[in-house]
């Protein structure tokens, strides 16, 4: 990688996988493309930003034959929830931004990576321990678009030689960026609830179990995944990855161990409880651990702990490790 365009970069993944390249890889070799949200100063300051819908293929073309990029990092996507209430909308982002993706790459010689999720299981898939492969009928049009995705690139690269490669990303935890849409992001507002109500009322039922990761691991493993050895890779789109796994009552009692007063009460709602009684509760991942070293950093109590100080720090109240659990 020594050019690299990063599409969707105002979003939760994005927002945090952009000033790790830019580190790893110089600040001018690394293209920010957003769309929907405007950039931060780091984004726009921190080397080159253009606005892109990942729709204009003639747009997406110039940009990568201006900079010379060689690796494509294609996060822009409409999540779970929000697709679910405009399907089409969904397709046409998800789908017809990827194919715009591919083929780009395909013309420019560029390696591509594409976050798939948990989605791409259903409720005919074993939820408990989800292997690497197996029966993937997705319920939503989320899931549909992203196991469709991971078909097209494994076709890409079957056909083409295109230098694909996906991870099966579970909910992302991180305070930086909301995630915006999807059936995970109780895990993420319950943690700004905690710090400013002291209360959360929760979308999910109580013992809703479902994988989690939180984003400095997802940071890593995008970027291990990246740079690992293409001869080792036999399952590149797309791997089971994880990092812990946790019901809503899990995490509050979590938070608890921190902000004693905490509490939580729950508000189902259908639409995001359906989708999620039809993902997985934990995956296998050994294929991403023994293929290219996939191993997290982040437990749920180090996650807890490590979200709290940086949002109490966030909302200028208390940090500095107040919020740690002896
Ligand atoms: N976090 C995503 C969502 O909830 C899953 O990939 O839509």
């Amino acid at each position: 990688m020594k050019k690299i365009l990063v599409t969707g970069a105002t979003g939760q993944i994005g927002s945090e996988l952009i000033p790790a390249l830019r580190s790893a890889y110089g600040g001018a070799n690394v293209v920010a493309a957003g769309y929907r949200r405007s950039p931060d100063a780091e984004l726009f300051g921190g080397g080159p930003y253009c606005s892109l819908d990942v729709r204009n293929a003639a747009l997406l073309c110039e940009i990568v034959q201006k900079y010379h990029i060689d690796t494509i990092f294609h996060l822009a996507s409409l999540l779970s929830a929000v697709a679910e209430r405009n399907p089409q909308l969904a397709w046409d982002i998800n789908m017809h931004g990827l194919n715009n993706i591919l083929e780009t790459a395909r013309l420019n010689g560029c390696a591509v990576f594409f976050p798939s999720s948990i989605g791409v299981f259903g409720s005919g898939t074993p939820r408990k321990n989800t292997p690497q492969v197996t029966i993937q009928r997705p319920d939503t049009l989320y899931g549909i678009s992203k196991l469709t995705g991971e078909l097209l690139c494994d076709y890409y690269h079957r056909r083409f030689g295109v230098e694909t490669r996906g991870l099966r990303l579970p909910g992302l935890i991180s305070y930086k960026t909301p995630p915006g849409g999807g059936t995970t992001d109780y895990a993420v507002e319950i943690f700004f609830a905690a710090l400013t109500e002291g209360t959360y009322c929760c979308f999910l039922k109580p013992d809703t179990r479902l994988d989690m990761m939180y984003m400095p691991d997802a940071i890593h493993a995008i970027i291990s995944l990246m740079e690992a050895d293409g001869g080792k890779l036999n399952h590149r789109n797309a791997y089971n990855v994880t990092a812990m796994n946790f019901t809503p009552e899990e995490l509050a009692a979590q938070i608890r161990l921190s902000i004693k007063e905490f509490s939580i009460r729950y508000e189902v709602d259908a639409v995001r409880q359906a989708i999620a009684d039809s993902w997985p509760q934990f995956m296998d991942d050994s294929a991403a651990r023994n293929e290219w070293g996939w191993s997290p950093c982040y437990d749920l109590a180090a996650t807890a702990s490590d979200m709290l100080e940086n949002i109490a720090v966030k909302l200028g109240k208390k940090g500095d490790g107040y919020y740690g659990v002896e």
